[in-house]
């Protein structure tokens, strides 16, 4: 469905870019940046791969970022008043792989997460009203059935993490993998655990039961399980903000903020990357290697100019829209959190929570006193920001006009910071999957000097990605030679 849609765009950008092919003697030597390797993508996994690269590996490099900060989906507010930080994308780490160690490299130190207590109330997705008729599992209930899940998990975390290397093909791959979550789930008396997999991975949106089982390890795999379960996740001291602040001191000139790749040339020798930041003149970038860590989509692709090879995977993806944002709202008391669930999970059904087209929660972040709400809303259609925020505060109306919490006074809710984390999902079918299509993803590997990390080539979570980040490495380093 997708197909046509997204192919047009890029097959007249191809044209484009076929005839005009980059011309060096354009660029002053000033503006002539060589390097051993351009990453494209400051987020998690870019700014891991370049301190690595940098500083342990011997290996030049260069990081081309749009924002103007590094760090991706970390979002941390600064309240003005006190300076006191409330983070409201990114919130705590697992300790899997090397992520302890590279807080500590960079002099960040690491703490227990502080949770607050909560009193969650469900409320009718459609109407505000709370949906009383619905009833959560138990939290014994919960934990018993995560417990199961970590289990299942844990027997294809071989194949699965960190990256796909080893992963089989065609009958090969174990058929529990490909069952809808809602067969597996039911198979395997997990159900209980749905809720609490939904809110830490906010895996489902539109639906649950469908997603295949593969894809939701994907989102809530063996190491986040293990470590949720184990309680050894952990939070910076600080601000989730810091380690990327020190990474960007350490690393300095050789990162380009506020910046974008408009065109590039790639073949086995190496890329050449036209660069624009702002208004300062075009940059030609050389590099001898390219690793690609913005989120694969179609758009963040075009300036690529895909051949047929990397068209076949990277078309195949679905595009999702997720938004965080903080803000106030006075006719929620803080300390609650506030989840909008579908009708249809009432009386127990909880695998059908997120059988809506968006999904929205608000949770009390303190510092007390202030009404500060994260909120969390991603959607299965397409949405501007603005679109977002719109759809947001309707729904806080919704709450006043049901009365929900005792809201009466129409309820003047602000945003005081906003944030899309949009990107894509794997959602490919079993026959595609049986066809070879992570063995086709893999495949682009080191295909015209590129290759790939990042939570779209393996599992989500940041330290995951670095996990995947550190296997990816020694192969551009063997490429290199
Ligand atoms: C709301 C939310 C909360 C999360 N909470 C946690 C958590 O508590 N703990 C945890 O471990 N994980 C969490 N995650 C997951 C975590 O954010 C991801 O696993 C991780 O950020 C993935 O790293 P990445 O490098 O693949 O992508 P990102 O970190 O998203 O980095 C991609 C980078 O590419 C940049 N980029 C985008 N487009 C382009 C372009 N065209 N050219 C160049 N660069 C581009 C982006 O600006 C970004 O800096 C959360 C995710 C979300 C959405
Ligand atoms: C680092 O790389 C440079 C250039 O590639 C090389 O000359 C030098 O010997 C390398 N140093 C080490 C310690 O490997
Ligand atoms: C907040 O930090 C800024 C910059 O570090 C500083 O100038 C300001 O005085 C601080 N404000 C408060 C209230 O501490
Ligand atoms: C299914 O799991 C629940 C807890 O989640 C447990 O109470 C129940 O006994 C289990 N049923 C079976 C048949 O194992
Ligand atoms: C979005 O979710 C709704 C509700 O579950 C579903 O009916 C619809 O098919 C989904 N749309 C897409 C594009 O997946
Ligand atoms: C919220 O909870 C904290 C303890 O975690 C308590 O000190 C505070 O009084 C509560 N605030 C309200 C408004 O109930
Ligand atoms: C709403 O009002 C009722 C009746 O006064 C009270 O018992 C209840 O605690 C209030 N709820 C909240 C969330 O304030």
């Amino acid at each position: 469905m997708y197909l046509p849609h997204f192919l047009l765009p890029l097959l007249i950008l191809q044209a484009k870019t076929a005839c005009a092919a980059i011309d060096e003697t354009h660029f002053s030597s000033d503006n002539i940046i060589e390097r051993d390797v351009a990453i494209l993508g400051g987020g998690a996994s870019g700014t891991y791969a370049a301190v690595r690269l940098s500083q342990d590996l011997n290996t030049s490099i260069i990081v081309i970022e749009p924002k103007d900060r590094l760090g991706g989906h970390v979002d941390t507010y600064v309240i003005p008043s006190s300076n006191a930080t409330v983070e409201y994308g990114v919130q705590s780490y697992m300790k899997y792989g090397n992520a302890a160690a590279f807080f500590a490299r960079l002099g960040v130190d690491i703490a227990a997460p502080n949770r607050r207590r909560l009193t969650n109330v469900n409320v009718d997705i459609e109407t505000g009203a709370v949906l009383g008729g619905y009833n959560p599992p138990a939290s014994t209930a919960s934990t018993e059935a995560m417990k199961r899940w970590l289990t299942l998990a844990e027997k294809y975390e071989s194949i699965l993490e960190p990256g796909y290397w080893n992963f089989p093909a065609g009958n090969a791959i174990p058929a529990e993998l490909l069952l809808p979550f809602g067969d597996f789930a039911r198979d395997n008396n997990i159900t209980d655990m749905a809720p609490l997999a939904m809110a830490i991975s906010n895996v489902g949106i539109g639906g649950l039961k469908e997603v295949l089982t593969i894809d939701v390890m994907q989102a809530f795999g063996a190491p986040i399980v293990r470590e949720f379960l184990a309680g050894t996740m952990f939070v910076p001291v600080g601000s989730n903000s810091l380690l990327y602040q020190r990474a960007h001191d350490l690393l300095r000139n050789d990162v380009l903020l506020r910046s974008r790749v408009i065109q590039t040339e790639r073949d086995g020798s190496g890329v050449r990357l036209v660069v624009k930041s702002g208004d300062v003149t075009n940059r030609l970038i050389k590099a001898k290697r390219f690793l690609v860590t913005a989120p694969p989509s179609i758009t963040n692709l075009k300036p690529l100019s895909l051949d047929p090879k990397e068209k076949a995977v990277f078309t195949t993806w679905t595009p999702t829209w997720s938004f965080v944002g903080l803000m106030t709202i006075p006719c929620i008391p803080e300390n609650y959190s506030v989840s909008y669930i579908a009708r249809g999970s009432a009386p127990a059904d909880h695998l059908a929570l997120r059988n809506y087209p968006y999904t929205l929660r608000f949770d009390s972040t303190g510092p007390l006193g202030q009404g500060l709400f994260r909120v969390l809303f991603a959607t299965n259609y397409t949405i501007s920001n603005e679109e977002a925020k719109g759809t947001i505060v309707e729904n806080v109306h919704k709450l006043a006009a049901a009365g929900t919490l005792n809201a009466t006074n129409s309820c003047k809710a602000d945003f005081l910071a906003f944030s899309d984390h949009n990107s894509v999902l794997r959602r490919v079918s079993v026959e595609t999957l049986r066809e070879g299509w992570i063995q086709k993803l893999y495949g682009l590997q080191g295909h015209r000097a590129t290759w790939y990390t990042g939570t779209l080539f393996g599992s989500d979570y940041t330290s995951n990605v670095w996990a995947l980040t550190d296997t990816v490495l020694p192969r551009i380093l063997k490429d290199l030679q």
